[in-house]
């Protein structure tokens, strides 16, 4: 019988809960087919931080290193858990193993599914009735990523020679300031950028609609963008039946708003990815729908996109799916990892339960209208997770 190691992190808050819904659902897999998933849980997170003084147990990131086929992890973060040097205490198991693992491609789905409000275009009313949007907006406009550029601008403005009058009229950075340095590297970019090609390439198959890949920066201005825009235009190179898109950063949130429809494989550097997924996430029912993998050419880790919601924590009261959809993308990329037929099956078969529940009259969370519990959503797609396993053996006998 076929075996896979998976390590669970259940972290933090909500992580911990949606976590529960995610094992049990695996476990219905375990009983109801040759599978045998060897399943080991450590504990970790910045509550764990606070309770032991450690983020995960000695050893635990070479375990997951060594004796994992895949990690599924909760979710990382708890209000006043930090690192006596001010870091995010867990930051060493989530951004430890997406670095140390070398998991270069953080990829996540915006789908909307049948049944599922749109949280744009799907709720206009109550949004205009209730003036919820009411917000403003303010940039700050002289530091971060554009710091060195002003300088380099007003050097260049006012002469080189005159340094003094330079300093004087942009003060920069003479008080007390942080530096965060943002490299983009030609093999990071090469990577991740054939890695979006052959995805789309895959999808182009699977879904027999052309897929194109959208490359979304800010080359207009950054030097590590220019570079990653480049490797882009390289890599597209060979793969001319996969039509190449570019976008700014800027500009791209507003069309990933107005016309997602245009977008299919996207790829943007790492921060300008954090930020724009959340915004996306709103496009298929909200950070409770919204899963994502990890993925490196040796290891892989899944987890839900939202965090650990510690308002909502140990309420029975968040949506498991994008927790149950994180583990639906283990079971498909295990499956293409070891050519496993099973493991696909299971994948379809947990694709089409979340989305059969969606559309039905089940149990739903308040995040997408409804006032089901975390564990009701998670035992109705068990249920029918277990119930399409059954007619697919049935079906398989006759
Ligand atoms: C995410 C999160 C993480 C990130 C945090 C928790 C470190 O926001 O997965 O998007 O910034 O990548
Ligand atoms: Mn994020």
């Amino acid at each position: 019988m076929a075996a896979y190691r998976i390590i669970a992190l259940p972290g933090d808050g909500t992580g911990r809960e949606v976590m529960n819904e995610a094992l049990k659902v695996l476990g219905v897999f375990q009983e109801n087919g040759p599978i045998d998933f060897e399943i080991k849980v450590i504990p970790c997170g910045g509550q764990h931080y606070l309770e032991t003084g450690e983020q995960w147990p000695e050893g635990s990131f070479e375990i997951c290193r060594d004796e994992s086929d895949a990690i599924l992890l909760g979710a990382i973060g708890w209000p006043e858990a930090r690192l006596p040097n001010g870091d995010v205490a867990g930051g060493e198991v989530i951004l430890g193993l997406r670095s140390g693992l070398d998991l270069y491609a953080n990829v996540r789905p915006v789908k909307l599914y049948k049944g599922v409000n749109h949280k744009v275009h799907g709720v206009h009313k109550e949004i205009w009735d209730s003036s919820l949007v009411d917000l403003v907006m303010v940039r700050e406009n002289t530091e971060g990523l554009y710091h060195s550029l002003l300088r380099r601008m007003a050097q260049s403005a006012v002469g080189k020679k005159d340094e003094k009058l330079v300093i004087e009229k942009f003060p920069g950075l003479e008080g007390e300031f942080r530096w965060d340095p943002r490299p983009i590297s030609r093999n990071g970019s090469e990577r991740i950028h054939k890695f979006c090609f052959e995805l789309a390439e895959r999808r182009s198959i699977k879904l027999g609609v052309p897929q194109s890949v959208t490359c979304v920066d800010k080359s207009n201005v950054l030097r590590g963008c220019q570079l990653f825009r480049s490797i882009f235009r390289e890599v597209a190179e060979s793969y001319p039946g996969i039509e190449a898109k570019e976008a700014y950063i800027d500009a791209f949130t507003m069309w990933l708003v107005r016309d997602p429809e245009d977008l299919d494989v996207v790829v943007l550097p790492n921060m300008f990815g954090d930020i724009a997924t959340d915004l996306a996430s709103v496009l298929q029912g909200g950070m409770g729908m919204a899963a994502s993998a990890n993925l490196g050419d040796h290891h892989m880790m899944f987890e839900p996109v939202h965090g650990s919601s510690p308002k909502h924590a140990g309420k029975n009261r968040v949506n498991p799916i994008a927790m149950l959809s994180s583990l639906q993308l283990m079971l498909e990329n295990l499956a293409i990892r070891h050519n496993d037929s099973v493991l696909e099956e299971f994948g379809n078969v947990l694709q089409e339960s979340i989305s059969q529940h969606l559309s039905s009259n089940g149990p739903k969370t308040y995040d997408i209208g409804g006032q089901g519990t975390t564990s009701e959503v998670g035992d109705a797609i068990a249920s029918r997770v277990a119930h399409l396993l059954t007619a697919d053996e049935k079906g398989s006998q006759r």
